[in-house]
């Protein structure tokens, strides 16, 4: 496939023949390996072409193409497969990893019920594959999609019925008009080892662990290589349903056996903690045996009408939490340490290990936390490591828990080389030079250069592409690097990304095609998704700011708060740190403190921040916070605030209560509120109603208000 002449035998014509050729080759096998999980070269022949491209331009560099593969930094997006939106969102789990967060978990869930007996629990293993979502109308397989951002996934539909444990058609009576059914996609060990065998034999792409394997296999474009590679599936939650499966987790898990799913047989009733740690255990001396990988135990609250009681957080259900194992442990060497520079100018020091196998996966880097991590204090300055510190040429133990970034356990003093020092936290941004300074109270030091800091430029923009921000398909983390660093065509600031396509204007849209890795269609698809997101939700945009402390959870609260961009934009520029309506009006918002009020307040008054901030929204269209909730309810967009004792329901399910009706719950009184709720031992808060006249009812007129009597 490539041409055998020795480089230095070339002609010119030769050579420029077989550069095209190869930009061509190349860019098909970084598409095919970066978009569909599927190379179709083998790595030593595709680095024997990327070899054979650089020699060749280093021998004729006028030949160099504007296209060359020598500066590509990743494939096009692929078209892949279409998205689907979950009606109700995919959800991740909170993380446990010991005895006394069991505990604390059951003991918050009793809490938010006001519940002094024991709750029941399922417990169940937790599979390590990827989720998926499964569309039943009528019985029959409709649309299967995978999580995605937990809004939106993608439509996978021909692969998942290759899949044998996915029913295409339910079995049994009174089956619900629709479902949609949640689970785990997974692969076994054997037929991982016997995937990678086979793989390994044809010279192909082997994958370093089942989870990776099943997520290839699902995400192939070509439904028949899906087919050809066994996975399986375990059912074990549900999402929209138009009728209940049953009134415990644990009903419904047997029904969903009925229906024809597989479930986990691990699956048990735990009646308090005590019960539920012994299921770990039991479920943790079996893991090696099971012939599938899981990572901890899932415990899930039995009863489906505590569960819907106790909702969701932001991202989490509060009804549910996963038990992890411990972490898997390596020794390695620490060959020395790197400064980042994040979103917020923090300056994050990394690790760089010489590569050992942790849990199945290859690990070259760690996260080291911040300079007192690294002396060996923790924030409060209490010693970690009895004290150690972590020095360039330490023997460290590294360690693995799930997906997350590896960290450092532990060093072992006896290996330290005599000739070691210990190391100096810089006192400058390695990236622009500024003064990274500590704040009192903060543990991290921050470049203090702001917008001028290259670095906490791009990783602002990583930021505002990334998913909960704009996530704009075919513009990521690599695509935003290599606009920031274009001469031509820069992308240094949010707004930058929609003047793209006007700013390409002498032929439209050309500089744009000619660019390294695009073509014509991977352009057309990005301008298009650009413009798709002009149109843009007030919480998303506000998140997508980056602005520290701000938060998905808290950019929400804003959103719901000030309800439109004019509003929000106009509260902040009149907010002042500290005093005056705006500032108690912002901090009033629950969740809201302090620390997050200033920040955004000093965001929008510093005038660079505050010049890309006006100039993103010139961009845009932004769309008005709708509330989901009924806005048929007695206590919808009213403002509330509950003090004193609640005896019927404790003040967290009053607050979840109260939102689900769409109404919104302050911290604090102010002539924006329009009720207070007031159990016993109400104090100032109730004083501060009386004086402004704002109505105060107690608990039992609130339950009767709400219908909850
Ligand atoms: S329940 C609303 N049960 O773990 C909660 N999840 O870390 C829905 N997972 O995204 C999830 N085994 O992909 C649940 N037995 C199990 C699970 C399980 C694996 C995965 C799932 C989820 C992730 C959260």
């Amino acid at each position: 496939m490539i041409s055998e002449t020795a480089v230095e035998n070339l002609t010119l014509a030769q050579a420029r023949e077989d550069l095209a050729r190869l930009a061509s080759l190349i860019t098909d096998a970084n598409r095919a390996y970066h978009g569909n999980d599927a190379p179709d070269l083998t790595d030593a022949d595709f680095d024997a072409m990327k070899h054979r491209n650089a020699a060749i331009e280093a021998r004729f560099p006028s030949l160099k193409r504007a296209d060359s593969p020598s500066d590509q930094v990743g494939a096009a997006p692929s078209d892949g497969f279409g998205k689907i939106k979950h009606d109700v969102r995919m959800l991740s789990l909170e993380n446990a990893f010991d005895a006394a967060d069991i505990t604390d978990f059951d003991d918050r869930v009793r809490k938010f019920l006001g519940l002094s007996s024991a709750v029941s629990y399922t417990a169940e293993p937790k599979i390590d594959g990827l989720s998926l979502s499964l569309r039943y109308v009528n019985g029959r397989l409709t649309q299967p999609a995978t999580r995605g951002d937990g809004e939106t996934g993608e439509n996978v539909t021909d692969n998942a019925r290759t899949i044998a444990d996915i029913p295409q058609r339910l079995q049994g009576d009174n089956i619900p008009a629709l479902m949609d059914i949640r689970g785990e996609v997974y692969m076994s060990h054997a037929d991982f080892a016997a995937l990678n065998a086979r793989n390994a034999a044809k010279a192909d792409k082997t994958f370093a662990n089942p989870r990776n394997a099943a997520a290839g296999s699902l995400r192939q474009l070509d439904a028949s290589i899906t087919a050809s590679r066994p996975l399986r599936f375990f059912a074990y939650a549900w999402g929209a349903l138009s009728d209940p499966l049953a009134k415990t987790q644990s009903g419904a898990i047997a029904r969903l056996h009925d229906l024809g799913f597989q479930t986990n047989p691990l699956t048990t009733l735990c009646n308090g903690p005590d019960a539920m740690l012994a299921q770990y255990r039991a479920i943790e001396a079996q893991r090696a045996t099971l012939g599938y990988d899981i990572d901890g135990v899932v415990y899930k609250v039995d009863d489906l009408a505590l569960q819907s009681r106790l909702g969701f957080r932001s991202s989490t259900p509060r009804w549910a939490i996963a038990h992890k194992f411990p972490a898997e442990l390596a020794w390695t060497r620490l060959e020395s340490i790197d400064i980042q520079v994040g979103r917020t100018g923090a300056l994050s020091p990394v690790a760089r290990l010489k590569p050992v196998t942790v849990g199945g996966v290859v690990v070259s880097n760690a996260t080291l936390h911040n300079e007192d991590y690294i002396q060996g204090r923790d924030s409060r300055g209490n010693p970690i490591r009895q004290g150690r510190d972590i020095r360039v040429g330490d023997w460290v133990q590294v360690y693995r828990a799930g997906d997350v970034i590896p960290k450092i356990a532990d060093v072992d003093l006896a290996q330290r080389p005599a000739t070691s020092t210990p190391y100096q936290f810089p006192d400058l941004c390695p990236d622009c030079g500024s003064p990274a300074i500590r704040e009192p109270g903060d543990a991290v030091r921050r470049c203090t250069g702001g917008l001028i800091c290259p670095a906490q430029a791009v990783e602002r923009l990583k930021h505002f592409v990334a998913r909960g921000a704009f996530d704009i398909e075919g513009l990521g983390a690599k695509q935003i690097e290599a606009f920031f660093n274009d001469s031509d065509l820069p992308i240094k600031t949010p707004a930058d990304i929609f003047t793209l396509a006007a700013r390409d204007t002498a032929q439209p849209l050309r500089k744009l095609k000619n660019r390294d890795g695009w073509g014509e269609k991977s352009v057309t698809n990005l301008v298009a998704a650009i413009e798709d997101k002009r149109q843009i939700p007030l919480n998303r945009l506000i998140f997508a700011l980056g602005i520290r402390h701000v938060g998905d959870s808290s950019a929400s609260l804003l959103a719901n708060h000030y309800t439109s961009w004019a509003t929000f934009e106009a509260a902040m520029t009149a907010a002042e740190i500290g005093s005056g309506p705006e500032w108690r009006d912002l901090t009033a918002i629950d969740g809201v403190g302090d620390v997050l009020a200033a920040s955004l307040v000093t965001a929008f008054h510093h005038p660079a921040e505050r010049a890309a901030i006006d100039a993103l929204a010139a961009q845009l269209s932004v769309q008005d916070a709708v509330q989901n909730a009924p806005s048929d309810s007695p206590v919808a967009g009213k403002t509330l605030v509950f003090t004193g004792t609640l005896e019927k329901m404790s003040r967290a399910e009053a607050k979840s209560r109260a939102e689900a009706l769409g109404a919104k719950v302050a911290g604090s009184v102010s002539a924006k509120t329009d009720l207070v709720i007031a159990g016993p031992g109400a104090g100032s808060k109730a004083k501060a109603a009386e004086a402004l006249g704002v109505a105060i009812i107690d608990e039992d007129a609130w339950l009767a208000l709400i219908g909850a009597t």
